[in-house]
């Protein structure tokens, strides 16, 4: 089987921040054997590759200079059931929220409260993504990935991914050393409704429904529609920044001068602060300059109104970095990966 690897090929409409690049080499594969052929292929001994899934949570910062490897493996299949559960295994190229209305249809809880996170689902657990008091570790029973050196299929149970907020061994240990082929998912018959977080409760009395997995889907699509723009629209990568976990000492401190702080607790001794305050406090809500800047609805949020350079955006992070760090003390970093 001949390999078709495209030279000099543009990634503008692979990034939801819609910034306009080019990659040196790109191949696109579909199954795991073309995966493996191209990892045999002569031209990864000496080109730098990086791989692209859903383009949501990468910031391009220049052309690049190696090989682009586009996820397209395909295939959501149930592999197991029993009376309260049913296992499905899904191709790490299926887009995320394609996977989450397939799970609703079928009425099946778990990722519900993941609504319209744009990417791709073997992006799912490399930052255990997540919203609305729900993360992907709460139903990924392992995941499948090739080891790069060795160039075998490993599999990984839910411990083993070593799932924090916004991490795992994907972005540790793991780190450019695999390529996730496959998510093994456990989702529940009955449904969990979560709806703890207090957006969607409200949504719901508004709609005047019951909570199930379609309407806390349908809630939540409502609520992020709302406050976050549509990459279509917009050129953006959701939130930019990690919200910071910071001493429970710190935050008595920044409560004097600050009593509104938005925080959570995340442990007993430290606590999780709202970044997008901390932005919007340190006046870059709203913020533009040409074709960068915040989005207006929530600070987390950069955004490319049309021609903004990936270094535009990255400027403006390093600025808003500075200044919340002058006004609180407190180091806020991107969890968009910069390439
Ligand atoms: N806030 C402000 N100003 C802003 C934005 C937020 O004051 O401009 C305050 C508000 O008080 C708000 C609080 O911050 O109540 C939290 O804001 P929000 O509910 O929008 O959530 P977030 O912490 O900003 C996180 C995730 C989002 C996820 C939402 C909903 C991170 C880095 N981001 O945002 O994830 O959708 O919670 O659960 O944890 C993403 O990762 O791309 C993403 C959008």
């Amino acid at each position: 089987m001949s390999i078709s690897i495209v030279k000099n090929f543009p990634l503008d409409h692979l990034n939801t921040f819609n910034i306009s690049a080019n990659a040196k080499f790109f191949y696109e594969f579909k199954t795991l054997e073309s995966l493996k052929e191209i990892l045999n292929h002569n031209l990864l001994k000496t080109e730098k590759s990086f791989v692209l899934g859903g383009g949501s949570n990468i910031l391009i910062s220049n052309d690049f200079d190696g090989i682009v490897l586009k996820n397209s493996i395909k295939g959501i299949h149930i592999t197991k059931e029993n009376k309260n559960h049913t296992e499905v295994e899904v191709g790490s190229g299926e887009n995320w929220h394609e996977f989450v209305l397939w799970c609703v249809k079928k009425n099946l809880s778990g990722v519900e409260n993941l609504a319209l996170i744009p990417g791709s689902v073997g992006a799912s657990p490399i930052q255990n993504i997540g919203a609305y008091g729900c993360e992907a570790k709460d139903t990924i029973k392992k995941v499948e990935f090739i080891d790069l050196e060795s160039k075998t299929i490993k599999e990984l149970t839910n411990s083993e991914c070593d799932f924090s907020y916004r991490s795992s061994i994907f972005k540790k240990d793991l780190k450019e050393k695999c390529i996730i082929t496959k998510v093994t998912f456990l989702l529940n018959k009955k449904p969990i409704n979560n709806t703890s977080y207090g957006a969607i409760a409200s949504e719901l009395t508004a709609l005047k429904i019951q909570a199930s997995p379609q309407s806390i889907c349908n809630a939540v699509i409502n609520i992020r529609s709302r406050k976050l723009p549509d990459p279509q629209k917009i050129g953006n990568s959701g939130s930019f920044f990690k919200n910071p976990i910071i001493s429970n000492k710190k935050l008595k401190k920044i409560k004097v001068e600050y009593p509104e702080i938005v925080n959570y607790k995340y442990s007993q001794t430290y606590s999780k602060i709202a970044a997008g305050w901390l932005i919007e406090m340190a006046g870059w809500k709203g913020y533009r300059k040409n074709d960068f800047g915040v989005y207006d609805k929530q600070a987390l949020v950069l955004v490319n109104y049309g021609n903004a350079s990936g270094n535009d955006i990255i400027e403006l992070s390093k600025k808003i970095q500075r200044s919340v760090h002058k006004k609180f003390d407190i180091k806020i970093y991107p969890e968009v990966n910069i390439i």
